[in-house]
């Protein structure tokens, strides 16, 4: 997984230095991975610069101001699946001679088999990337191209693209490669499993050129990117690339072909969000900010779907679908925290009475969880590309289940490649930590369990309407800084839940140790007492989600008087409707609502004291260390 950005300006306008828009993309696009970064410069020559860190180190490393010309380049940013992040690990990769640059993101499943045929061919491979071999193979057939000149139809030489393309033949796996050569002002790339979009800036204003959405040779730049905020400040008008089409980027425009060499003619389509909505807004953290626009991201995905007055939930994307399908067994897959909203969807489904499991997307096959012409399978993704929830629902597409992708981004693998898809609408994300994502995909799971119930109450529609200012309201009451500034230091922290809850006890451990890298575990309530409560110290604190006061939460009290009899410190979570803070060191209270809407509220106080630990520890929370936004390999 990584970031790719290129950039080339238009032959007859105005344009920018390309190093500038390289790196800036590439510090938007850096959550995709941060282990080392590089930038290819394609003009009469071809210049690589390339750091193992930080994109900060790349930059620091470079005299900006001497490479600033109008033209063609390409940048990464790494996350590292074969060969350690290192400056020769890092990409772009070039052949020996240099006159090929090459930016991948993915693996090469084959690159052994490659590397063993090259290396015959007397080729010395510098890094232990995967990647490496790419360089080589297209520097191999351009070779023989070179034989057999020939002429594009904007007049550039067309040995370059066949010799892109007869290497990309050659690889298998996932991949986006763009490619640059000496001495051709052209971007060649193409994408298998691996997201690659265009933007598309006509005269410098950002939008597209004729009507069809094929190029005019009039727009002032064309950018290609693993994700739409590497050049949202430029444009928001873009094309989608499909998995196997081509594009050639150049001062004339662009052209997305197939396998084959027959031109696609593809649409351009404007995204709406701005530039704005990717910085930081004063916020230490893009996390602290994230958690802070929960209300309105809240607010966004109720919008349209709940009538107060009428007393009725509607998902406009999945209409009629919602009622053929949700009477058969519903399959949820997904990975890390969207695993946590699938297992709260799951049980939200159950409590309606209709049968749904979920799964983790790396362990699912359907061998395990057999699929027939009824079966419903989900993928929760906030990404929308990561490679093992879509493996999933490629298994399940290939064995006759119907699929649904329940993600946050438009246009993604996952809405592609599923039947049908539910957008969340939390906006960009770009904190590594999943957090006003998975509030959206909560309630987002919330309201496509209420559509396919025939029994919603009007308190429930009421509730549901309540929930973003019930988070505003926690935003602006917390006390979860004090508490975590207290327990900072303490040898291990435990979350525990019972029922609705419990999904949320291990988001609540997975958000802690992924931003403190401190011992964190969730459990299910009533599981402490099987072994865990062998951990249980005066030194461990126990977070306690407990709301209501059913049957749930009274057992939930009894597992918490069993950790304060350990002395743990207790901290609580609740709305205040059982005694429960009687035994409570701490309390963080939320509103009073439903169990079901309380699931929502509690996690945005367990977001907080992950983030104040981390925040008080000094911590990386934007992009804790080992850790990437998407993870798109197996
Ligand atoms: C959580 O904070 C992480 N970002 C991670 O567990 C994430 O939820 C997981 O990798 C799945 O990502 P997705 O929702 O984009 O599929
Ligand atoms: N497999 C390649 C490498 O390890 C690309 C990783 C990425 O997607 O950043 O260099």
């Amino acid at each position: 997984m990584c970031g790719i950005i290129g950039y080339v300006g238009s032959a007859d306008a105005n344009t920018p230095d390309a190093i500038d828009i390289l790196l800036d993309g590439l510090s938007e696009l850096e959550y995709r991975g941060y282990d080392s970064a590089g930038v290819a410069l394609a003009n009469a020559e071809l210049d690589v610069y390339k750091s193992e860190g930080e994109l900060e180190e790349l930059v620091s490393s470079l005299s900006v101001s001497e490479l600033r010309e109008p033209g063609v380049g390409i940048g990464h940013t790494r996350w590292s699946t074969h060969g350690p992040p290192t400056d020769t690990n890092a990409h772009p990769h070039t052949d020996d001679s240099g006159r090929v640059a090459v930016v991948h993101n993915g693996i090469i499943e084959n690159y052994q088999t490659l590397r063993d045929e090259l290396t015959a061919e007397g080729v010395t491979f510098e890094s232990e990337t995967d990647t490496e071999v790419v360089p080589y193979l297209i520097s191999l057939y351009l070779e023989s191209a070179e034989n057999a000149d020939g002429v594009r139809s904007d007049g550039g030489s067309i040995v370059y693209e066949r010799a892109f393309r007869r290497a990309i033949d050659r690889i298998e796996g996932s991949y986006a490669i763009a490619a640059v050569f000496e001495g051709d002002e052209t971007i060649y790339a193409t994408r298998k499993e691996s997201p690659l979009v265009l933007g598309i800036e006509e005269n410098g204003d950002g939008r597209a050129g004729d009507a069809d959405g094929q190029s005019t040779g009039a727009e002032g730049g064309y950018y290609l990117a693993s994700d739409v905020p590497a050049f949202i400040e430029h444009t928001d008008r873009v094309v989608y690339l499909e998995d196997e089409e081509f594009v050639r980027l150049n001062g004339e425009g662009y052209e997305v072909s197939d396998e084959d060499g027959t031109t696609i003619e593809k649409t351009v389509k404007t995204v709406d969000f701005d530039a704005e909505d990717t910085g930081k807004s004063g916020y230490d953290h893009h996390m602290l900010k994230e958690v802070h626009e929960q209300p309105s991201a809240l607010r966004q995905c109720l919008r349209g779907r709940v009538d107060e007055l009428a007393g009725t939930v509607t998902l406009e994307e999945l209409d009629t679908f919602v009622e053929q399908e949700f009477a058969a067994p519903i399959e949820f897959v997904a990975c890390g925290t969207s695993y946590h909203a699938a297992l709260y969807g799951a049980s939200l489904l159950q409590q309606r009475g209709i049968h749904a499991t979920a799964t983790i997307a790396s362990e699912y096959t359907t061998d395990r969880v057999p699929v027939d012409d009824d079966t419903l399978v989900v993928g929760i993704t906030q990404s929308g590309e990561t490679a093992d929830t879509l493996r999933a629902l490629r298994e399940a597409n290939r064995a006759g289940g119907t699929t649904l992708a329940v993600t946050n981004t438009v246009g993604s693998s996952a809405a592609r490649a599923c039947d049908h898809a539910l957008y969340i609408r939390a906006g960009p994300e770009i904190g590594v930590a999943a957090t006003k994502t998975f509030a959206s995909q909560q309630l987002t799971l919330l309201v496509l369990s209420a559509a396919v119930s025939s029994q919603i109450s009007h308190d429930e529609i009421q509730s549901l309407r309540r929930v973003p200012d019930q988070v505003r309201t926690i935003l602006e009451t917390t006390s979860a800084r004090e508490v975590a500034e207290e327990l900072v230091g303490s040898d291990a922290f435990f979350f525990i839940g019972r029922g609705l809850h419990y999904p949320v006890a291990l988001e609540g451990a997975l958000k802690f140790k992924e931003i403190t890298y401190e011992h964190a575990e969730g459990f299910a309530a009533g599981e402490l007492k099987h072994g865990p409560l062998a951990l249980v110290t005066e030194n461990t604190p126990v977070f306690a989600v407990v709301t209501g006061d059913g049957q749930t939460a009274r057992k939930t009290i009894s597992n918490i008087k069993e950790v304060e009899a350990r002395d743990a410190p207790v901290v609580v979570v609740t709305d205040g409707a059982s005694d429960v803070e009687r035994y409570a060191d701490y309390v963080l209270g939320i509103p009073e609502t439903n169990e079901r809407c309380a699931a929502v509220l509690a996690n945005v106080q367990l977001q907080l004291i992950a983030y104040w630990v981390a925040n008080t520890m000094g911590r990386s929370i934007d992009k804790p260390r080992n850790l990437a936004k998407s993870v798109t390999v197996e």
